[in-house]
């Protein structure tokens, strides 16, 4: 059964918590500072941070989505280890979704890293299938991509 939450937009209070709860359930890269990446995408009129917060006030979940005007796309997506299992991610997910679609935004995009199993099943449940793309990548400092 879902945990009761409320889902509203970041605020100035909860930047702490999500990098902590980022890190948690294991989504932060030592390339990637998380405040950094909190900050850009609420200074983003195309991008958004919904989180999920319980009765208590705790942070319970997160997403960040965005879209730059042609499909969306969803990161980020983080329910802190004590409440998984319980639907919270789906809520989530639809979250992001309904972001997207109140944009009109008719598409929805997702990365995983290939070993991850678990998440690819929990997107699966979601109604997410795989599309077989080729994915290109180039850091702008010319330093080598990671595998
Ligand atoms: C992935 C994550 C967000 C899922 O959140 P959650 O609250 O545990 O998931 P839910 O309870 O909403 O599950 C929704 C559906 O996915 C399925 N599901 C969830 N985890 C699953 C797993 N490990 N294996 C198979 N199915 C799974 C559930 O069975 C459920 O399907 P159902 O409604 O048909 O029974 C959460 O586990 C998490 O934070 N993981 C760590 C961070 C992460 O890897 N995020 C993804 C980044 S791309």
């Amino acid at each position: 059964m879902s945990p009761e939450v409320t889902l509203r937009p970041i605020a100035d209070a909860d930047v702490e918590a999500l990098a902590a709860l980022w890190q948690a359930t294991g989504l932060t890269r030592p390339w990637n500072d998380p405040r950094a990446d909190i900050a850009r995408a609420r200074a983003s009129h195309e991008a958004e941070i919904l989180l999920a917060v319980g009765d208590d006030g705790r942070l319970a979940g997160s997403v960040m989505v965005g879209h730059e005007g042609h499909r969306a796309w969803m990161y980020y997506v983080a329910v802190a280890p004590a409440l998984q299992g319980r639907g919270l991610g789906r809520i989530l997910v639809k979250a992001a979704e309904d972001w997207a679609a109140a944009r009109g935004i008719e598409k929805m995009h997702l990365l995983i890293r290939p070993e991850n199993d678990r998440v690819r099943a929990f997107y699966a449940a979601a109604g997410y299938g795989e599309q077989k793309r080729v994915m290109m990548a180039r850091w702008l400092d010319g330093r080598p991509l990671d595998a």
